[in-house]
């Protein structure tokens, strides 16, 4: 007995040394965190339960029988975040460039298996140098268990990848299919095929930052959802992201004790200028809305015409949609379609209601935009606001045009309250193009074409470029103030806490992927 525990406490001892104290140094010096370190920092204090300390890979070839590591290269368990059950699985480098062996694999896949079983988010930590390469098919096979248990998993706990290191090849797409992709700037990188792979296959000269860094995944490609300059903020960040989330598609978000004040905010008034060709920043009026500080971005630097993330109203978890009329004028095009949809999915599967701010002056036209598919990525979005059974509500701040009206969670597609200013404009098109057309024969017959035109805009604008029409039909439950906006979304959320809405019953729709 003594002898066993003896020889326990070497080989746990041996394990927490990872690949060795050199290899530590380096990763130290590259300014990463190990994995240990990591799950320490990400989980409560003295909450972490690891599983798998002694597993050891079992390959013989290349003389691996002699270079075992305790654990395989990565570090599995469940803890706590603030106090909530999580999953958590962090490769280690320092052991075989935390590649993935057909062991590794297995303890991966044995958490996420547990993760769903009890219903706890599940965290993964990915610094890897992908397959093992001495391994072979068993590693490509091991890849292969874990996203096929992404997928059974997607919908019924949230899942977050966090990229702290190199994720190459077939390895992006784990973190690929999970709920959302963090990483940390300057010593993280995702790619399907390397620098080398490109410039012999293509001739183009790119470097791994260049081809899929933080900073080309959060702005080009849309494939990371946030950014970090650290390890320790991008911890931080997961701490704080999953703070919104339930713990499964059976439970709803943790609601903060919350007692209703004076909650008109006057700052609202003053944010739409006069004109209706101006831009401002629809993150005034998020921030005007929302609790204190409770705003947190997805895809903050991606697509930027539309706004999406995370918030608190009423100390209630709250899903933000909102164009934005700084970028783009705030036009829905490929991107911000695709952006806004994933989003919408997200808050659907799980049990997050969805509050969304329109002020959008149609869809983005131009060949560029019908070429890349327009209208299949613009149906992503209607689609997946139309099919959310979430509490849904809406707040037109001005613009609400066309196709787009439809789109931006009208009544017509479920929206359960829809709520205008005075200054929201609802019509089929703006009063200047919508009179060209339809007046075009008694502008141009007038003496003064450019006056008759001035005369129907502002008769086309006045019927039309108003919430009153649309208020009228009932399209729109209420015309409210903007200082009362808050008020009016508190209790707009608290009456459709308990809404339950029954689905056809159907395999799974066919949303235009
Ligand atoms: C086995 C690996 C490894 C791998 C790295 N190592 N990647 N061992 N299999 N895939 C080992 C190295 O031999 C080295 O061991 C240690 O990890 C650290 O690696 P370095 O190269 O010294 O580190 P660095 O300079 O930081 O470079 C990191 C790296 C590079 C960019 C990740 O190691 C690399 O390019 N690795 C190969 C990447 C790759 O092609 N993977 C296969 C992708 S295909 P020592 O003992 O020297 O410390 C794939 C298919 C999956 O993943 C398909 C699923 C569908």
């Amino acid at each position: 007995m003594s002898q066993n525990l003896e020889k326990l406490k070497e080989k746990i001892a041996e394990a927490h040394k990872g690949g060795g104290e050199q290899r530590i140094a380096k990763q130290h010096e590259k300014k990463k965190l190990t994995a240990r370190e990591r799950v320490d920092y990400l989980l409560d204090e003295n909450s972490f339960e690891e599983i798998g300390i002694l597993v050891t890979h079992r390959t013989t070839d290349f003389g691996m029988e002699k270079q075992k590591f305790y654990g395989d290269g990565v570090v599995t368990g469940y803890g706590t975040i603030h106090g909530r059950l999580v999953y958590v699985f962090a490769q280690d480098f320092t052991v075989f460039g935390g590649s993935l062996s057909e062991t590794h694999a297995e303890k991966i896949c044995k958490i996420m298996d547990m993760a769903v079983k009890v219903g706890a988010p599940l965290i993964g930590l990915n610094d890897s140098g992908g397959a093992r390469i001495q391994e072979g098919v068993k590693s490509l096979g091991g890849y292969a268990d874990i996203f096929h248990r992404n997928v059974k998993a997607s919908g019924v706990v949230p899942q977050i990848s966090a990229i702290m290191g190199p994720c190459a090849g077939g390895a992006v797409y784990s973190p690929a299919m999970t709920d959302f992709t963090l990483m940390v700037e300057d010593t993280s990188y995702m790619f399907v095929t390397g620098p080398n792979v490109v410039k012999t296959v293509t001739n183009e000269e790119v470097t791994s930052e260049e081809l899929g860094g933080a900073s080309t995944h959060s702005t080009k490609s849309g494939v990371t959802h946030v950014t970090a300059a650290n390890d320790i903020i991008c911890l931080e960040n997961i701490k704080q992201l999953i703070s919104y989330m339930p713990q499964n598609n059976k439970t709803a978000p943790e609601k903060l004790e919350f007692k209703l004040g004076d909650e008109h905010r006057e700052i609202l008034e003053s944010i739409v200028p006069d004109s209706s060709n101006k831009p401002y920043d629809m993150h005034e009026i998020i921030h005007g809305i929302i609790d204190t500080d409770s705003f947190f971005e997805i895809h903050k630097n991606y697509a930027e015409n539309i706004i999406v993330g995370f918030s608190r109203i009423g100390g209630r978890s709250v899903g933000i949609i909102a164009n934005q009329p700084m970028s783009l004028a705030g036009v829905l095009d490929v991107d911000a379609s695709k952006k806004a949809a994933r989003f919408t999915r997200f808050c659907d599967c799980f049990n997050i209601p969805l509050l969304v701010l329109v002020d959008v002056p149609g869809f983005l036209p131009g060949t560029d935009q019908e070429w890349n598919g327009i209208i299949l990525h613009g149906a992503k979005l209607l689609y997946a606001l139309s099919e959310a059974t979430v509490p849904k509500v809406t707040v037109i701040t001005r613009k609400a045009y066309g196709g787009a009206y439809d789109v931006m969670n009208s009544k017509h597609i479920g929206a359960d309250l829809n709520f205008a200013w005075p200054t929201a404009e609802i019509a089929v098109m703006g009063a200047k193009g919508a009179s060209e057309i339809i007046f075009r024969k008694e502008i141009s017959q007038a003496e003064d074409p450019e006056k008759k035109l001035a005369e129907k805009e502002a008769e086309y604008a006045e019927k039309f470029a108003t919430p009153f029409e649309a208020a009228q039909r009932g399209f729109i439950d209420e015309v409210i103030m903007p200082k009362d906006t808050r008020r009016k979304l508190i209790r707009a959320f608290s009456a459709l806490e308990n809404k339950a809405v029954l689905r056809p019953d159907r395999k799974h729709g066919n949303i235009p992927l």
